[in-house]
């Protein structure tokens, strides 16, 4: 059957016919997408059997490309040793333990099955901690779709509209502050007027999630010094950044320790997980050992705990990270030749095996400037590569991953991709 036809299918029993609407084409031209079977390397293939070349990676976590044959090989393994046991399980704490080892701040950590859990773990956890409620978040940030967090986010918050979502009710809203990232005298003003009352300031360090946008120098340092000054925690939201650009959090080479992390994305290698964590004071208020509550069906199942470590060993033991970003610099360079060769203007934010392509003159460094990015040139854009076999995020506000199955020659055609797609851009 026609991929057009499943997406049919999809849409008459899936609300929108996508179960994360950052997957949906609604923002670039509204076609229908590829529905794909099978994942193998650095691509993917849909149910025509058509490949493309994966930079979506599946919004972060495939950062060994799909069925790497060590993270199959473990889940093979456990899956039928029994996938939920629903007691402790040797996995979780091989995985907990490897967390432990390779994060800066981190004494104790909590399995949870999402990113989204993870961060709403955070902010409780925070909120108990301090016995305060403002919960301080910034612009064009995306911290999952739990209440507190849906005022002005990104990713496909920002896609679909204007960052918020209907539904919050008010009373959380007002414990809320949301302000543009980067932006430090900002900061210092609120946190002059309300820092007494802030029990946690949430970031993600290097933000994804209105494209890659990086940290000004100093900003996550002042930041953090501010918050402590004023008694509230700090939490970097590492979905996206822990263990993509080096093995273990980005906030250590940032220079910057927070108090508690949020973490998801590649430490799942590809299964549903999440965690959270930091030192061993704030974790005793969790239950059961305290009064904060946090919980989980699937949370630490060993088929995901498997996945993670499997993904944790190979990184760990291939360091793949120098050629990853060697690759993605070579991307980043020729798109930025290619753009100019075809007199368009665009800005690319690059970290690591991470980019983000923005068409306009303007440097992006926050939510504001990440909007001036012209939808339109994306949305063509995109069409171009799509056809050309190259697989985009559907939205200017999200990131290119590069995966360490990646090969040159994957690059090289991605380069050629982008050349056709900016000459057809000029020439209608
Ligand atoms: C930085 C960040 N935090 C949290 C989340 C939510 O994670 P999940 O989709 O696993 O709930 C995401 C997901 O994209 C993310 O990028």
């Amino acid at each position: 059957m026609q991929s057009d036809s499943w997406f049919l299918r999809a849409q008459e029993v899936i609300s929108g016919g996508v179960n994360s609407p950052a997957r949906s084409f609604a923002a670039v031209g509204g076609a229908n997408p590829p529905v794909m079977r099978e994942g193998r390397g650095s691509r993917l293939f849909d149910v025509e059997g058509r490949s493309y070349i994966d930079y979506l990676a599946a919004f972060g976590p495939l950062v060994l490309g799909h069925a790497h044959p060590r993270v199959v090989e473990a889940v093979e393994r456990q899956v039928r040793r029994g996938s939920l046991l629903g007691t402790p399980n040797d996995l979780e704490i091989l995985l907990a333990e490897e967390l432990v080892r390779s994060l800066a701040g981190v004494d104790q950590v909590r399995l949870t099955t999402t990113g989204t859990e993870a961060v709403m773990s955070v902010i409780r956890l925070a909120r108990a901690v301090t016995g305060r409620s403002l919960l301080v978040k910034f612009e064009g940030t995306y911290h999952g779709h739990s209440d507190a967090v849906l005022t002005r986010a990104g990713s496909g918050v920002a896609t679909g509209g204007g960052g918020d979502s209907l539904g919050v009710p008010a009373g959380v809203s007002q414990d809320v502050m949301t302000l543009a990232y980067n932006d430090l005298p900002a900061f210092e003003t609120l946190m002059q007027g309300r820092g007494r009352e802030v029990a946690l300031v949430l970031t993600e360090p290097i933000v994804g999630n209105m494209g890659i946008v990086l940290p000004k120098p100093g900003y996550l340092r002042a930041v953090a010094d501010i918050s402590h000054r004023y008694g509230a925690l700090l939490a970097f939201d590492e979905v996206i950044t822990a263990y993509r650009f080096r093995y273990g959090a980005i906030a250590e080479e940032l220079g910057v320790v927070p108090d508690l992390y949020a973490l998801g994305k590649v430490i799942g290698g590809g299964l549903a997980q999440g965690a959270y964590g930091g030192r061993r004071e704030l974790m005793q208020y969790v239950a059961p050992l305290g009064g904060m509550f946090q919980a989980g069906t699937l949370a630490g199942n060993p088929l995901s705990a498997a996945a993670g470590l499997a993904t944790l060993s190979v990184l760990r033991e291939e360091n793949p990270y120098p050629r990853m970003e060697r690759l993605t610099s070579l991307l980043a360079q020729a798109i930025l030749a290619s753009a100019e060769r075809h007199g368009i203007a665009v800005s690319v934010n690059r970290v690591g095996s991470a980019l983000t392509l923005f068409f306009g003159k303007t440097p992006v460094v926050d939510y504001e400037t990440a909007r001036l990015a012209d939808a339109t040139q994306f949305s063509r854009f995109h069409g171009g590569m799509l056809e050309a076999g190259i697989y985009l995020a559907p939205s200017r506000f999200e990131a290119w991953f590069v995966s360490a199955q990646h090969t040159e020659d994957d690059i090289n055609e991605t380069i050629r991709a982008v050349d056709a797609a900016f000459g057809k851009m000029t020439s209608r």
